[in-house]
């Protein structure tokens, strides 16, 4: 049996798309593989979102043009978003490349591997759909108590530093019928967790034609289902959550307690700069609905620092945002300009040594805030779905908590794949110890 093996970058809508990639594959006779010298096909799915991204990508593959110098059979594919971007101009970077295959047309890849097989030339699809332009139910995942499940894709918000609406087309949902079936099955197959993903889950049914097809819909009909325990979403745009889902957070038995909600900058100048469309008080305010319908939920968030233009003062206002809703976690980035986007009509004028003194900053602040919050939470019982065995210590295993924190626990071998409640025993900024 051929034997394939898909490298991921980038965020879960990639993951997911790489477990579709690796469902085509089987279906088309591939075993998977994680050895690169074993592997009979090599395909890197990769990121656009920032140069640092692309840079690890180009990189790998040129590594991997090195191991097919020596064996001229191995076919290599390039994926995903940087595909899409960058189209034939890859040919020219990597030439030793068999295919290049866009975010839209990734059934068509069992397809370029063969013709790559008989043939010599560039192969090339990044033509656009106009429909949900893949079958999710073919995905294989690693483990089966957890899942990403995507409910749209694409973005239509165009924030003004994003490469995404580019890259992945315009936002098309998927069926709400077609998710409820795949989650039912997830169910059936001993999965207890499920991620939703999209850019922009609030736009959720957009297009579809359905009234009832809105995402606190979707999240009522997933909460029915038998054997489903968590549901959690990746991710909601602050500028149209609805009064509907805040509601939702402490109201629907599933839904965790836990929001990813990204507020990018804390100055009103930058964000409107950004065409991020809300200010940092509207932000604020709805910060303080969720937590008082939903006082333990846990809120995490992305951060930009050295938008262009971006002044000290503007930064401390960022600084100010992140203490006054103290995050129990965040993602923070420094600006990176994207060819095609609107910003990167302006210099990217903030050096690159303030971005990373900037970035600096708020890690350790929110490194100290992260710490207190898990330390509060010492002494408390804890719900945590138990995964497996931990990757430092196989004799310890983790799981997490409804409001995704990880928790290590001793002596829980048994316990895999079983929701329990604990005690907090001690506490780091990113670990509960249980
Ligand atoms: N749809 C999601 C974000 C997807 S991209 C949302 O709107 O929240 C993930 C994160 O990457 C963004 O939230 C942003 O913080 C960061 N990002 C996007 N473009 C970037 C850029 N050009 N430079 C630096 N960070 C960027
Ligand atoms: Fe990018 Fe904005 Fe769309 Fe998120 S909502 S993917 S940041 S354009
Ligand atoms: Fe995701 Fe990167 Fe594409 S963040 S959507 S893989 S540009």
């Amino acid at each position: 049996m051929k034997k394939v093996y898909i490298k991921n970058f980038g965020c879960q809508m990639n993951e997911s798309d790489s477990e579709v990639m690796a469902g085509l594959l089987a279906a088309a006779g591939y075993a998977p593989t994680d050895r690169e010298d074993a592997a009979d096909v090599i395909i890197l799915n990769t990121c656009s979102v920032r140069l640092s991204a692309e840079n690890k990508a180009i990189g790998k593959m040129r590594e991997l043009g090195k191991l097919k110098a020596k064996r001229p059979e191995l076919i290599l594919g390039f994926c995903g978003c940087m595909a899409q971007k960058h189209q034939e101009a890859l040919f020219k970077t990597l030439p030793f490349l068999d295919f290049v295959c866009g975010t839209q047309q990734i059934r068509r890849i069992p397809e370029l591997i063969e013709q790559a097989r008989k043939n010599r030339e560039y192969l090339i699809d990044v033509s656009v759909m106009d429909e949900y332009p893949v079958d999710q139910s073919v995905a294989v995942r690693e483990g089966m108590l957890k899942a990403w499940v995507p409910i749209m894709r694409g973005c239509d918000n165009y924030c003004s530093y994003c490469v995404v609406p580019y890259v992945r087309g315009r936002e098309v949902s998927r069926p709400l019928k077609d998710i409820v079936s795949e989650v039912r099955r997830l169910a059936d197959g001993g999965c207890k967790e499920v991620t939703l993903l999209g850019q922009n889950v609030n736009s959720y049914g957009k297009g579809l034609g359905d009234t009832k097809a809105t995402f606190p819909r979707l999240l009522e009909h997933l909460n029915d289902i038998a054997g489903i325990e968590r549901i959690r979403f990746v991710t909601s745009h602050p500028k149209d959550i609805s009064a509907e889902l805040i509601a939702q957070f402490g109201q629907l038995p599933k839904l965790c307690e836990y929001l990813h909600f990204p507020i990018q900058a804390g100055s009103d100048r930058i964000l409107s700069l950004m065409n991020r469309k809300y200010t940092a008080g509207h932000y604020l305010d709805i910060v303080a609905k969720l937590r008082d319908r939903c006082p333990g939920i846990a809120l995490s968030t992305d951060i930009i620092v050295g938008y262009p233009t971006e002044t000290e003062d503007d930064f401390q206002k960022t600084v100010e945002v992140m203490r006054l809703i103290a995050y129990d976690s965040a993602y923070i980035f420094k600006y990176s300009t994207r060819e095609g986007t609107a910003a990167a009509g302006r210099t990217d004028d903030v050096p690159l040594k303030v971005k990373e003194e900037r970035n600096q900053a708020l890690l350790a602040l929110q490194e100290k805030i992260s710490a207190e919050k898990n330390q509060a939470l010492v002494g408390s019982q804890v719900e945590i779905l138990v995964e497996g065995a931990s990757k430092r210590n196989p004799a310890r295993m983790t799981g997490r908590t409804r409001q995704n924190k990880i928790a290590v626990l001793e002596d829980a071998a048994a316990l895999a794949g079983k929701s329990i409640v604990k005690e907090v025993r001690r506490a780091t900024a990113v670990t509960l110890y249980c």
